[in-house]
């Protein structure tokens, strides 16, 4: 049977698409960089790959004996998880350092995720190096499916932690709309496509809403107060929860991007995020 290498094993995504591997019986390898990742993936499989995406030294044999990888390896996009790294160093760098590893070791196909509207939105950071990536893989003699979702419901635990604190920041009107994934659904999407699928892929949640609809079902969850900001005063705006760590600004720079655009790609999936939330548990956010 071919094996899989899941980069970025632990995140939100990528522990979604390990889970669906070991239940359908896929071996797979995980790629992890923590202890703490270490301990989210050992349930799910005894081949797990210890090293920094970063260190190309560190990534020799990441790949040995893999047919497929898929990659969900990439800088956390929350306000809370800002981390010292940079989108070109994780996303970029670390994503070449695999790819680069996924060629030496012969690998079929790499199933990479990108984000919708890497090709036009060159200002952001995250979009750029995504982007970058993708250059590399239309070069190469891989074969490849790029998935480039929407933002994940775990992307907006951020507004759900400001809620916990009493404020849902919504920038600008509320009026732009998107089809906001579970990492559940995307990950099936990602299992889908894993041995065949189109160049590049677009992926969004089952249902259409605009950034107010979604911020009222935040509200009837934690009574918080919903306050419309000017994006460009956004900065100033989050003062009070204390969120200006280095590599904020890049994070703040995609919220704000994906806040005042329409995000809407084509729909797939089952879970709406009025039911995510309303399972959600808001005592293990911080
Ligand atoms: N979240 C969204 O709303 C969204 C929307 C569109 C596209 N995307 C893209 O989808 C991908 C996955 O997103 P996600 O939300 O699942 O991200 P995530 O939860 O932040 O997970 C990222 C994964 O990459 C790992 N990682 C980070 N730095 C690493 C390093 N130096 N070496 C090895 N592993 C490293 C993380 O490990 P640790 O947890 O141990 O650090 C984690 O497993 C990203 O490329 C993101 O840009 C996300």
């Amino acid at each position: 049977m071919e094996k899989v290498l899941i980069a970025g094993a632990s995140g939100a995504l990528g522990i979604e698409v390990l889970k669906k591997l070991h239940h359908l019986g896929i071996p797979a390898r995980a790629l992890v960089h923590s202890e703490q990742g270490f301990e989210k993936v050992e349930p799910y499989t005894h081949d797990i790959f210890f090293a920094d995406a970063r260190d190309p030294h560190a990534m020799e044999g990441v790949c040995k004996d893999m047919q497929v990888v898929f990659s969900a390896l990439g800088k956390s996009v929350s306000l809370f998880k800002p981390r010292l790294n940079s989108y070109r160093e994780i996303d970029y760098e670390g994503n070449r350092n695999l790819l680069h590893q996924a060629l030496r070791s012969g690998v079929k196909r790499f199933v990479y995720t990108s984000i919708m509207g890497s090709g036009s939105a060159h200002h952001l950071s995250i979009a750029k190096e995504h982007q970058r990536i993708q250059h590399l893989l239309e070069q190469s003699p891989v074969q490849y499916t790029i998935i480039k979702p929407v933002g994940f419901f775990s992307g907006l635990h951020d507004l759900l932690i400001m809620a916990k604190r009493g404020i849902i920041p919504i920038p600008g009107s509320g009026h732009f709309r998107t089809n906001s994934i579970h990492p559940t659904d995307l990950a099936q999407v990602a299992v889908d496509h894993l041995f065949e699928g189109p160049k590049v892929m677009d992926v969004g949640g089952p249902k259409i809403e605009s950034r107010n609809e979604m911020a009222r079902t935040i509200q009837a969850k934690t009574n918080a107060r919903i306050i419309h900001i000017s994006p460009r005063l956004m900065q100033a705006g989050l003062v009070p929860f204390g969120l200006f760590k280095k590599g904020f600004a890049a994070n703040l720079d995609y919220f704000r991007y994906v806040t005042t655009h329409d995000m809407i790609a084509p729909c797939y999936g089952k879970i709406t995020f009025k039911e995510y939330v309303e399972q959600l548990d808001l005592n293990q956010l911080p």
